[in-house]
């Protein structure tokens, strides 16, 4: 990006150009709903799920997830592929750096395990429960079972 310094340097004609696309480009967040996306991209540590969320996802999860991933989500050793823990370093190892739709769309596509689909806002309560597990704080709003606005959440290190 140019500096004031680096400007200042130019003549006045390709200042004025530069001006014209600095304003064409101040227009576009507005007209562009990816740009204004990007420029809201929030993070999991900024309260992206509620705590009732969090309880009816625990709910969930003891009738769907436990059973492999155990009450403790230290994963299993029980059967031939052994269900990973999801919480701790295998968590943050695995999803840190991702965008919250990515966790979503595995989950939807491939858990509770083969051929049992559970309804995209029970995903979104799931989710929301293993993001309290793994130490992120709870905010006021519920977290959406929304793809696009999932892709605008990023999953970071907790501290
Ligand atoms: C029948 C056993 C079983 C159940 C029930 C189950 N899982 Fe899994 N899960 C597994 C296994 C096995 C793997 C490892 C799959 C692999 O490595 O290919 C896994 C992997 C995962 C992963 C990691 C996926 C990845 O790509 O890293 C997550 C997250 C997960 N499970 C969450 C859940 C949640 C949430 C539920 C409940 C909605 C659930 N699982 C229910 C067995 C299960």
């Amino acid at each position: 990006m140019a500096t004031w310094a680096t400007l200042g340097r130019v003549n006045s004609l390709r200042f004025a150009g530069a001006l014209g696309v600095a304003s064409l480009l101040a227009l576009l967040p507005s007209t562009s709903g990816a740009i204004s996306g990007a420029a809201q991209a929030a993070s999991v540590l900024d309260g992206v799920y509620t705590t009732e969320q969090a309880e009816r996802g625990q709910s969930l999860y003891r009738r769907h997830c436990t059973y492999c991933h155990h009450d403790d989500l230290l994963g299993g050793e029980d059967l031939k592929v052994v269900p990973p823990a999801l919480v701790g370093l295998a968590f943050s190892d695995r999803w840190v750096g991702k965008p919250i739709a990515e966790l979503f769309q595995v989950l939807s596509t491939t858990m509770p395990w083969e051929r049992t689909k559970l309804a995209p806002a029970a995903y979104a309560d799931v989710i929301s429960y293993l993001l309290k597990e793994n130490g992120y704080p709870a905010g006021r709003q519920e977290l959406p079972a929304d793809l696009a606005r999932l892709g605008a959440i990023r999953i970071v290190a907790t501290r």
